[in-house]
């Protein structure tokens, strides 16, 4: 209990939160109405019941149909408003904050609409809040470079980008020229590896996309060499508990392998991922691993520390912040 309040109170940053899955479902609904948006379910309740998933795909596929809602520009603005509140009661100081650009220009909403309304509520909000542009990887290369042709205007509203969406059968080499091009352009670049796909997928993100930071990365153990590489080289990972016993990447939260990857020596930090979907924000997640691991509150204290020194923050606010 005590080891609770410790750990809810910790200034925390959150590196891998999408924006489209802070979208409640009352929210959806709202924006639904506001937008005349017809829904495939009846209420509130019946789209949250619909939130059991098998995989990843079953929840992207429900992800994507909630984010059909968003079309205008204030949309955008009210969802990442309702996100960093919750950031402020979770006591998360600062967000990099994921977006998905081609969920939204494939239905015909602007580039322009999605990251003004989205860099707009960044602003307005007292968390220090910056944005990764994220790239579909179930869609090709040549939609990814003409994504990152559209945002070029808003370039000095990205920190970074991103790659994510059905990992198996999507290997981050499929995406090597357009990472190569945002590294050119002075980005931060990270990508999901290892959720569901094997840790070969790990090792091409980082030698041909070479990426910063792993998001997920949790199938890493499963490769010792590149485990023993990846803690040598303080190259963090953005671990989602939640999302992983919910998308079951691991069954129970009992057999989540948060301690062994901090035993490994890995930078692992604790994130929420799609926290609409998966029963939680920053501090559900951390109260989920604390009361289902042996964690202690050193652990708490390096998990805090881990998220801000795996930030893409400069160094003279890190230390602000460590
Ligand atoms: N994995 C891949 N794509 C995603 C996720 C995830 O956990 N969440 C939203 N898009
Ligand atoms: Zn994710």
């Amino acid at each position: 209990e005590q080891l609770r309040q410790a750990v809810t109170a910790m200034p925390k940053a959150e590196l891998h939160i999408h924006i489209e899955g802070s979208l409640e479902p009352e929210l959806i609904f709202a924006l639904a109405e506001r937008n005349g948006v017809r829904l495939a379910y009846p209420s509130v309740d019946a789209l949250r019941q619909a939130y059991a998933f098998k995989d990843l795909q079953s929840f992207l596929d429900i992800y994507y149909a909630g984010a059909s809602v968003l079309l205008q520009e204030q949309d955008f603005y009210d969802m990442t408003a309702a996100f960093l509140e919750r950031c402020e009661r979770d006591n998360v100081r600062h967000a990099e904050i994921f977006f998905d650009p081609q969920t939204h220009t494939a239905r015909g909403v602007a580039m322009e609409t999605v990251v003004s309304g989205i860099h707009r509520a960044c602003q307005d909000s007292p968390v220090s809040a910056t944005l990764i542009m994220c790239f579909l990887r179930h869609l090709s290369e040549e939609d990814a470079l003409a994504t990152l042709d559209a945002a070029l205007p808003h370039r000095d509203k990205l920190i970074g980008v991103g790659l994510d969406s059905s990992e198996v059968g999507h290997p981050p080499e499929k995406f090597a020229r357009v990472f190569a091009r945002c590294r050119d352009l002075g980005l931060h670049l990270v990508a999901h590896a290892g959720e569901e796909g094997p840790p070969a997928y790990i090792a091409s993100a980082l030698d041909v996309l070479k990426v910063e930071r792993l998001d997920h990365g949790v199938r890493i153990l499963e490769d010792a060499a590149l485990t023993a590489r990846v803690a040598r080289e303080g190259i963090a990972l953005t671990v989602c508990p939640l999302s992983n016993t919910k998308l079951r990447v691991f069954d129970q939260m009992r057999d989540h392998n948060l301690v062994q990857l901090l035993d490994a020596g890995l930078l692992a930090t604790v994130n929420s991922d799609d926290p609409a979907y998966f029963g939680g924000y920053m501090n559900d997640n951390f109260i989920a691993v604390f009361e289902s691991l042996p964690l202690t509150l050193a652990h708490a204290k390096t998990l805090a520390r881990n998220s801000f020194a795996a930030s893409f923050l400069p160094a003279e606010q890190k230390r602000r912040f460590l």
